[in-house]
């Protein structure tokens, strides 16, 4: 009897059903050079997210540097999409997936050919006046929104932490920080997309992070299945019907071509 590999009970959920929706974490990205946030040589086990909270970016110019100095950092390698990113896409374009609802601010399923894309904690690619004082948590800006590569070039000319152009107020990457709100309207976004599931393919997430983490739990409790793909343990594997422990380029990659692929 051959081995069974490890993303088939993934390709046999995935093509049970017609309607998929994926949520992914940061570690949907790693094989695209981008380090995720808990595992060893994490973002977090390097640097203290106490240090970059909202308040204190809003607080401190010192942090708001520092802060300018990762996302830098960041950017350096320009990261390009992955199998995995490519394999999600491909399942939107095949009419089986319905759109991904993703905590990542990389932009890589986008560039990988996702057209509907909900983005829980923002983009870095782009920058946002949040306004002089914001109220705590809530960026208050005045509309002013760029290219986070307008943000590079001030800096290069020195300003290492660019302000509004038009109202001199405080600029940040569009992504959310921890103590910031959501955007206005993206958690409804989210949960109207998942809403439309028979099957939610979680990947590349430690599902530790609230609200986020409980737009899967959500659907299951809506009546869609879980699948889960991800290198470690997550909260909600009990939940899921298929947990697959493994790489998410070469499983999903693998798991999508099966179910796209016409039996012979
Ligand atoms: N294939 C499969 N799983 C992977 C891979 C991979 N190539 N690389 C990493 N993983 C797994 C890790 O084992 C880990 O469980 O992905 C998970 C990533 O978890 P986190 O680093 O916690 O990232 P995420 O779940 O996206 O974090 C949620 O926390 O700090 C906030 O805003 C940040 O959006 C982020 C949120």
């Amino acid at each position: 009897m051959p081995a069974v590999a490890a993303w088939e009970p993934l390709a046999e959920a995935l093509g049970a059903v017609r309607r998929i929706v994926v949520f992914s974490g940061a570690g949907i990205s790693t094989e695209s050079g981008i380090p995720d946030f808990r595992s060893p040589g994490g973002v977090w086990t390097r640097y203290n997210p106490r240090d970059f909270t909202f308040a204190k970016y809003v607080a401190s110019a010192a942090v708001r540097q520092r802060a300018w100095r990762m996302r830098r950092e960041f950017w350096g390698a320009e990261p390009r999409p992955n199998p995995a990113h490519l394999a999600v896409a491909r399942l939107e374009a095949a009419g089986r997936c319905r759109g991904v609802v993703t905590q990542n601010i990389d932009g890589l399923h986008q560039a990988a050919g996702s057209v509907r894309v909900v983005e829980l904690h923002g983009t870095s690619r782009e920058v946002i006046c949040i306004g002089q004082r914001p109220r705590v948590g809530t960026p208050a800006g005045c509309g002013f929104r760029a290219p986070y590569t307008w943000a590079f070039a001030r800096i290069d000319e020195g300003h290492d932490d660019p302000t509004c152009p038009d109202c001199a107020g405080i600029v940040k990457s569009a992504t959310v920080s921890f103590g910031q709100n959501l955007f206005p309207g993206v958690l409804q976004q989210a949960v109207e997309l998942i809403g439309e599931a028979d099957l939610v393919l979680a990947v590349g997430s430690s599902l530790q992070v609230y609200p986020a983490a409980d737009v899967p739990a959500a659907a299951v409790r809506g009546g869609a299945t879980l699948a889960i793909v991800n290198d470690e343990p997550t909260p909600l594997d009990d939940l899921a019907t298929v947990v697959v422990r493994g790489r998410a380029a070469g499983v999903l990659s693998a798991a999508v071509e099966a179910t796209l692929t016409p039996a012979t």
